[in-house]
């Protein structure tokens, strides 16, 4: 990627660019380049607020993706929500009376989106939200809080799909504001495809890694150990609150993870407050003797290689729901809703909670059948991060 400039020397004032946590960096991994290319580069300063730390979770993707070290770390980690968020607007203000950006630029829905948006909307700096208008509808998730006031004081609104510009219009925002850009996340995503080694490749890296590909069943033209194939291994993601916090909902699904692991073997790399949990709890002896490779949280180009040749996800991610549908692999997704509703509609994920036999049933249907077949959305095309910088250049090119 080409350097940003981001001199202090520079005269023009920046477009402050934020990231927080994991799901913000393969979106901002396409916006920065594409405000960046000539002719008219924008100037730009990338803010790491630091909600997102470990190394694992954040220099990981930031190598991977090309993505330059942050101008500014605010260092602020975790804590309660109100700590996070309150810290986040602490750190953020002088970085915005230093800069006086033209404007701020955040993405998603984690809590340094908000904070930040929060921040700059009050100093009267205009706030560019990518990937706004997107609803679960339940007010218990934080993400759901954060993406409804996010968008309600942001000037100007990008969208991944077209009922986000709908349901924006519908709780009042201006439809002159919201633009249908596509979809950033799927830019990185075409991007880094093309260089993702296979899945036996990645396993062979991870600690346990050949011992599941021993222990996973081999079509019979293959008799070597290492032949974990295309399409014969699942993958599990589980981070939510509402899937993780509660010991007996953790215990429970990592139960039904056994069991699913007897049709098919599964990956599942654990975020930490995952992690935490199945330490705290003592529930790792659910997934021992059984098909489950429990990994650290991997790097992005990792995580693709294995979804990429993956027969099906299982998953309460966002950001998998979306890049399962580009890939058309089928997901089942561990929520009773989602924010994402073209996923369902349109792609390969189906919403089955965190009810045992509905994932057991779903994993069924998925191995007998073949699962959901699904297209590619609209505009998840690879360019999504070019639309939305021709049209900040337009909007922010000419102030100095
Ligand atoms: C956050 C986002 C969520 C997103 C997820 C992706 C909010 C409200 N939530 O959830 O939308 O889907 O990121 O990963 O913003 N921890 C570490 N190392 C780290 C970061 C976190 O060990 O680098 C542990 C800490 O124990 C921390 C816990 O994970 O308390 C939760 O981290 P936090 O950023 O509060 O929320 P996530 O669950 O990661």
């Amino acid at each position: 990627m080409d350097a940003i400039d981001t001199s202090p020397a520079s005269p023009a004032r920046p477009l402050l660019c934020v990231v927080g946590a994991r799901p913000n960096f393969m979106k901002m991994a396409a916006i920065l380049p594409a405000l960046q290319q000539p002719p008219d580069p924008l100037p730009v300063r990338l803010v790491h607020t630091g909600q997102h730390y470990d190394a694992a979770m954040k220099e990981a993707f930031f190598v991977q993706l090309g993505i330059p070290e942050p101008d500014d770390d605010l260092g602020v980690g975790s804590g309660s929500h109100a700590v996070q968020t309150a810290e986040i607007m602490k750190r953020f203000e002088p970085v915005i009376d230093q800069w006086h950006p033209r404007a701020v630029l955040v993405v998603g829905d984690v809590n340094s989106t908000l904070a930040c948006a929060l921040v700059a909307t009050k100093k009267g700096v205009p706030v560019i939200h990518v990937e706004a208008g997107l609803r679960s509808f339940d007010r218990t998730m934080p993400e759901e809080i954060n993406r409804i006031l996010t968008d309600q004081i942001a000037d100007l609104l990008f969208t991944t799909e077209k009922e986000a510009d709908a349901q924006l219009r519908r709780e009042g925002i201006h439809p002159d504001r919201i633009y249908f850009a596509g979809n950033v996340m799927i830019d990185t995503l075409l991007r880094i495809l093309p260089r993702v080694p296979d899945p036996a490749t990645i396993l062979g890296t991870l600690p346990g890694g050949h011992a599941f590909m021993a222990s996973s069943e081999v079509p019979s033209d293959r008799h070597d150990s290492e032949s974990l194939v295309p399409g014969s291994h699942g993958i599990v993601t589980l981070h939510r609150p509402a899937n993780v916090d509660d010991p007996r909902i953790l215990a429970r699904l990592l139960d039904c993870l056994g069991e699913v692991s007897r049709d098919i073997p599964l990956i599942f790399p654990m975020h930490p407050r995952t992690a935490n949990q199945i330490r705290v709890q003592g529930l790792l002896d659910r997934l021992q003797k059984q098909r489950v490779l429990p990994t650290p949280p991997l790097g992005y180009v990792e995580m693709l290689g294995l979804v990429a040749r993956a027969r099906l996800v299982l998953t309460d991610s966002g950001g998998l729901q979306e890049e399962t549908t580009a890939l058309g692999v089928p997901c089942l997704t561990l929520r009773d809703n989602t924010e994402r509703p073209i996923t369902v509609q349109q792609g390969t994920n189906t919403l089955v909670g965190n009810n045992p036999e509905k994932i057991r049933a779903g994993v069924a249907e998925i191995l007998a059948g073949g699962g959901k077949k699904g297209h590619v959305p609209e505009l998840w095309d690879g360019q999504a991060a070019l639309r939305i910088a021709a049209i900040l250049k337009h909007h922010f090119g000419h102030a100095t």
